[in-house]
């Protein structure tokens, strides 16, 4: 049978046949994560704020060392003051010191990967959408191979849950101004921190990596019954890692927020217990 030659043309960038509003998701996407990136950025460089009674921001857990003078800061601070030998020309914040962690763990997320490929670099911006340039090296090769790292950040993000766990066990408990005890309460605070920790473990338990550290990494995952189960269970969030990795960012976002404007005395924090 002869060899039926088949051309292929090539779009140019953003060229394509499609009528549906394919930039509608890319565009959401850039606008969402950009708003994101700045607050953080902007909230990681306050180093004030980050506490309230026995709230603390997320964005700032675990505080290592915190600023002299940080009386708030120093309750939760796990070495007490920062050391005289980090540069004092150097900005300084608790949140600067831990931060790069859970970020560097979402920024190399497979599913983050394919949005902000798509909304940032237009690479391609969406499926049948010509892009703007010739060539594709993938993930095989240097800067994007670095992207493996991400299996390595996931026992990080582990880390970090069990950080943000005890903070939730911390925010039960109230200073009684009368006794100078403290005392069980839950507060919306409370609420707050608690459905932030179990976004994120919903996130990062449904990880790619972690569906592969659940099954064992065993070729017939059907033999172990255990590593069967575990493999069911992250499974189960993988299919909804999308929507689980927007409302951690959202949830964790906005306890920063939460605490920071019951701090600045702009919202009241309501006991509920
Ligand atoms: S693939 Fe998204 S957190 Fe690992």
């Amino acid at each position: 049978m002869d060899a039926i030659p088949v051309t292929i043309t090539r779009r140019g960038a953003g060229e394509t046949t499609r009528t549906d509003v394919w930039w509608g998701t890319p565009l959401a996407i850039f606008v969402g994560l950009s708003l994101f990136v700045a607050y953080s950025t902007w909230a990681a460089f306050q180093n004030a704020h980050y506490t309230y009674g026995p709230y603390l921001s997320p964005f700032y857990s675990p505080v290592i060392w915190a600023s002299p003078g940080d009386t708030a800061g120093l309750e939760h601070a796990w070495l007490g003051v920062k050391p005289d030998w980090i540069p004092a020309l150097l900005p300084f914040s608790p949140a600067l010191l831990i931060l790069p962690f859970p970020g560097l763990f979402r920024f190399t997320c497979y599913y983050y990967r394919g949005a902000y490929y798509k909304s940032f670099w237009a690479d391609p911006p969406a499926c049948a959408v010509g892009e703007p340039r010739n060539s594709y090296l993938g993930e095989q090769w240097f800067p994007l191979i670095l992207q493996n790292v991400h299996r390595y950040f996931m026992w990080i993000a582990v880390i970090f849950l069990f950080i943000l766990s005890y903070d939730v066990w911390l925010a039960v408990w109230f200073p009684n101004p009368a006794t100078g005890a403290t005392e069980f309460g839950v507060g919306l605070g409370t609420i707050i921190l608690t459905v932030n920790v179990v976004l994120l473990s919903s996130y990062t338990l449904g990880c790619h990596a972690m569906r592969h550290v659940a099954g064992g990494a065993h070729d017939e995952v059907s033999k172990h019954p255990f590593c069967d189960k575990a493999y069911a269970c992250s499974t189960a969030l993988n299919y909804k890692h999308q929507l689980f990795a927007w409302m951690s960012l959202i949830s964790v976002a906005f306890s920063d927020i939460y605490v920071r404007l019951c701090s600045m005395g702009i919202w009241s924090d309501v006991r509920f217990l």
